[in-house]
């Protein structure tokens, strides 16, 4: 089957939602299409729990938001990017308020902010501590509005087609019955969010396997900075789940098992709302140094709100609550909060400018998948939702412009080669597990390339990763069968995952220096000197390749980070 239309979108969560309103509002003429792999409602976007930055309020500026975001950054956002971002964030607020979004409010009606780490004002607006949950539901309603909208819930991207540098379209296949369908558009946004899933303990749901950035690789597009992966300080033991930093934001402290707020030790003037690299490499370092707490589900920090009282819990961190006492038995209300640092966010991405324009014509990248850059080394909270509604309108804007400007539409001849790759994934009779390599790859990665990097780590990751890659070739598929094939669609995202975790190694073993979240025990100096500069990989067979690119300093030169 074929399918035409002027823009389509991959991904259906915050970025890819807000880039179909903001193309359908350029003209009603236009055709856009918006196709996932879940039902817009379950994308990941939903998990996103402590708010939206975006400065509101006097005594707050642009300039103080850009700057927490750059030294956030540890100097590797380009500053252009972020300087754009800051001023455009407040006007997205406003307009998801007008479109019904459920902002908590002050006493006098206003939109509520409040305090996130690395942010020296009070700027992340929430709804409750379901933040990411309301904002989907908010576009969502928005988008039905839309009559030249049409979605193709349930579709699993595979390739994307590009000819002459220049994008044609992509093959997906239609989940409810195993077809391979061929879309064929003037425009392609892709807004498939992280890559969270290549780690075991992660505050990612499981469908977040980096299909949009691993199909770009693959098609040729450049992925930046894939060494850069953020730890959250706070995941709940043992599921991971996100226990959100406003749990600190609104007042709660962390503590080892002396009763100490240790970071007064590490970040003796931010304490708990210093950046999530700082806090995060503090807990493990209080972890390896013996001062965690004991369980069966290893070492653990306590996370302690029980001095902010049952009425300011359930007003403010309700999901918090309801998680804890579901998934570990604890009420915050009463106890501290069992917690350990947990892989929560992909830096790195698809490589993009300010106008979210890929270096393939006609093919952007907004949100999560992309890497624009404005959140460098490190990225500070609520600085993601809030990325997905800025560049998601501006992708939205921008392919609807191109594809507008486009009199033809573009025609691909022939999907054979991928109908015959993906056949042959059915026909492979190999020894091996999908679902084995891919606990392995996880394990790898939580051991080698977690919070404290060094080169004897990294370069048996790459080995490993190397190994996993060669037994994939093996990989059989037992679930023969077309209708809703998860035994299919899990090996595939496997392939994906090793692709990526593969980049995100030799990267990481390349880079010596320490810069956000990327820490090297044998390099913990930043060495702007030589380093300064964003990654880029790309794909060949036989492995990723590297090139550097500069970082755009606009006003702040690189400073030493303290908090
Ligand atoms: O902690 C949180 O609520 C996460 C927010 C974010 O990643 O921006």
């Amino acid at each position: 089957m074929r399918i035409r239309n002027d823009v389509l979108i991959v991904g259906a969560g915050l970025a890819g939602m807000r880039a179909a309103i903001a193309a359908a509002e350029v003209s009603r003429q236009l055709s856009i299409a918006i196709l996932a792999k879940t039902y817009p409602i379950r994308c990941h976007s939903v998990c996103a729990e402590g708010g939206t930055a975006a400065v509101l309020r006097e005594g707050d500026s642009f300039d103080l938001h850009a700057w927490d975001t750059i030294k956030g950054s540890d100097f590797l956002a380009d500053q252009d990017a972020v300087e754009f971002f800051v001023k455009e964030m407040p006007k997205e607020i406003l307009r998801l308020d007008n479109w019904g979004c459920p902002w908590s409010r002050t006493e006098d009606g206003k939109i509520a902010q409040r305090a996130f780490g690395g942010h020296s004002f009070n700027r992340t607006v929430f709804a409750a501590d379901r933040t990411g949950f309301h904002e989907v539901h908010t576009l969502y309603e928005r988008m039905l509005s839309y009559p030249n909208i049409v979605r193709f819930d349930e579709y699993f991207m595979t390739s994307l087609v590009i000819e002459n540098d220049e994008i044609k379209g992509l093959t997906a296949i239609d989940l409810r019955n195993g077809e391979l369908v061929l879309f064929e558009a003037k425009a392609i946004i892709l807004a498939t969010g992280g890559a969270g899933r290549l780690f075991g303990f992660t505050t990612y749901s499981h469908q977040v396997t980096g299909d949009g950035l691993a199909v770009a690789y693959r098609a040729g597009v450049p992925l930046k900075d894939m060494e850069f992966f953020q730890f959250h300080p706070t995941g709940l033991i043992p599921s991971g789940i996100l226990m959100t930093e406003a749990c600190r934001g609104e007042g709660g402290y962390l503590k080892n098992k002396d009763g100490q707020r240790f970071m007064e030790k590490y970040a003796p003037e931010k304490m708990e709302l210093a950046p999530r690299d700082v806090v995060s490499r503090s807990m493990w370092t209080e972890i390896i140094e013996g001062r965690g707490f004991e369980s069966p589900y290893g070492p653990y920090i306590a996370l302690d709100l029980t001095h902010l009282g049952e009425e300011r819990i359930n007003e403010r961190l309700p999901l918090i609550r309801d998680a804890a006492i579901k998934f570990a038995g604890v009420d915050p209300v009463e106890e501290p909060i069992p917690v350990r640092p947990v892989a929560h966010y992909t830096m790195g991405g698809i490589h993009a400018n300010m106008n979210c324009e890929t270096p393939v014509r006609g093919l952007y990248a907004a949100g999560e998948a992309a890497c624009i850059s404005i959140h460098g080394a490190n990225r500070l909270g609520s600085n993601s939702t809030a990325e997905c509604l800025v560049f998601g309108r501006v992708a939205g804007e921008k392919a609807a412009e191109y594809a507008l400007s486009k009199s033809y539409y573009p025609s691909v001849k022939t999907i054979e080669k991928e109908e015959k790759r993906i056949a042959s994934l059915f026909s492979e009779k190999g020894e091996e597990s999908a679902y084995e390599i891919k606990a392995e790859l996880n394990q790898t990665m939580d051991k080698n390339l977690w919070i404290f990097r060094d080169e004897n780590g990294l370069i048996e990751a790459v080995k490993k990763i190397k190994e996993l890659k060669e037994r994939y070739n093996h990989v059989s598929i037992e679930d023969k069968s077309k209708t809703f094939n998860t035994d299919l669609t899990f090996a595939i995202e496997v392939g994906y995952m090793l692709d990526l975790a593969e980049i995100v190694a030799i990267a990481a073993l390349n880079r010596k220096e320490s810069r956000g979240a990327h820490y090297r025990i044998d390099y913990p100096r930043r060495d702007d000197a030589n380093w300064l500069k964003h990654t880029l990989a790309y794909y060949t067979k036989d492995g990723p390749r590297f090139e550097y690119a500069p970082v755009t300093i606009t006003k702040w030169e690189p400073v030493e980070r303290k908090y």
